[in-house]
């Protein structure tokens, strides 16, 4: 009888998803957002960069005009919930009125100035007195500016060549990252000699670092290795005790870094660093941190962290640009890092609640197979949310939680 209740239940709930997603994907009378795709065709040779062909679900908006607390709105004036938070940066919601307020003050101070501002100095003490390993921190903009920034520095200290990385982790879009399974990156315009010393590892398999390690014969510069598995469109893996013992000893016995590449989930799981929790870090440090996304609440900043090992690595280095002393993504930040403590053990508490209702929800329609749901399959969702709480999910989802 339960079951019964249930299976009613589950079909109530197909049919609403189904309809909401025939409606999203039908044409509609005037879409301001189809009309800004031909005006983009014409003059973006990749529409934007977001939009990778085959990337976004039919129907998908990808262009939205404001956004406040969980919600975006599209151009059309349709508002959305927004488990994607921009990609990441947007931890503590849309236009947060703290860090609105931080933003806005430093403006009127001044942004882009003839050197950093203080807000440089501050953002550093703040960053490596919370962080227990970190002894420097170097900015920049981006998570892509980190990732290669970081494999400079540990060349750059080791005197070393070879970067292992795994195949189907993303670590940005410099040259040498364009190498591995995913197959949705378009790779053109990369010389081999650009990506040659890189070798790959599998995640959580020590064995094939041990492997990579003899193939670079003692020249391996450094490992990296995203805080935790998410490959796309793959489930979510954390990193086991024995993995990243083992690796963290195998660095240190043949004078190799290690870099974690925390762009995507550190302030998310903690300000410390996700390792710095232990069910993701195993009691191991890193070398070497890449900041990213939760740190400033959307303004553009990113940071290279590291012991005080490896800091001839960052002073032997000289990278900079027109924009990385910017004041304001660093007032941003000083005002989003105090919040963020309390705001991923909130994160952690709803993501979960969210996950095991949908738990619940998928393994009732594990059965279900038709053309649907091999597109928007709510198990699959799952899958992604595993370990994510508040952050990325299949990128269909929107649609669903159309209000
Ligand atoms: C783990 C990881 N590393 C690096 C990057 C690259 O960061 P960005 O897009 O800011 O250059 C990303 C972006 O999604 C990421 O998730």
């Amino acid at each position: 009888m339960e079951l019964k209740k249930q299976q009613q239940f589950n079909d109530t709930i197909y049919q609403d998803i189904v309809s909401k997603y025939e409606e999203m994907s039908k044409p509609q009378s005037y879409d301001l957002d189809d009309a800004l795709r031909k005006r983009a065709a014409a003059v973006l040779p990749s529409l934007t960069h977001l939009d990778v062909k085959g990337m976004l679900a039919p129907g998908y908006k990808q262009f939205f005009i404001s956004g406040k607390g969980a919600r975006v709105t599209d151009v059309n004036h349709k508002e959305y919930i927004d488990y994607m938070c921009s990609y990441g940066p947007m931890l503590l919601g849309y236009n947060n009125p703290i860090v609105n307020q931080a933003i806005k003050d430093q403006l009127d101070l001044g942004d882009v100035l003839t050197g950093p501002s203080p807000r440089m100095v501050e953002l550093a003490e703040m960053i490596t007195s919370t962080v227990p390993w970190a002894d420097w921190a170097y900015f920049a903009k981006n998570g892509s500016d980190a990732t290669f920034l970081s494999v400079r520095m540990a060349r750059a200290y080791t005197g070393k060549k070879v970067i292992l990385r795994a195949p189907g982790s993303y670590h940005g879009s410099a040259s040498i990252w364009q190498e591995g399974k995913d197959k949705w990156l378009k790779r053109q315009g990369v010389l081999p000699e650009e990506k040659a010393s890189v070798i790959t590892y599998y995640f959580n398999d020590l064995n094939s670092v041990m492997e990579a390690f003899d193939q670079a014969k003692g020249n391996v510069a450094a490992i990296i290795i995203a805080a935790f598995r998410w490959d796309y469109g793959q489930a979510q893996e954390l990193c086991t005790a024995q993995f990243l013992q083992g690796v963290r000893k195998i660095c240190d016995d043949n004078n190799a870094l290690l870099i974690c590449d925390d762009v995507r989930s550190a302030y998310r799981i903690s300000p410390k660093g996700t390792w710095a929790d232990e069910r993701y870090g195993h009691g191991v440090e890193p070398d070497i941190s890449c900041l990213c996304k939760g740190i400033a609440n959307g303004q553009p900043l990113s940071v290279v962290i590291g012991n005080a090992k490896c800091r001839k690595g960052a002073e032997n280095i000289n990278a900079t640009g027109s924009f990385w002393a910017n004041a304001v993504p660093f007032a941003s930040a000083l005002a989003t890092i105090p919040l963020t403590e309390a705001g991923a053990a909130q994160s952690e508490k709803m993501g979960t609640l969210l996950r095991n209702g949908l738990h619940a929800q998928a393994n009732t329609f594990k059965s279900l197979e038709n053309d649907f749901f091999q597109t928007v399959s709510l198990y699959h969702i799952y899958k992604m949310f595993s370990y994510s709480y508040n952050i990325y999910i299949s990128f269909s989802l929107p649609f669903l939680l159309t209000i």
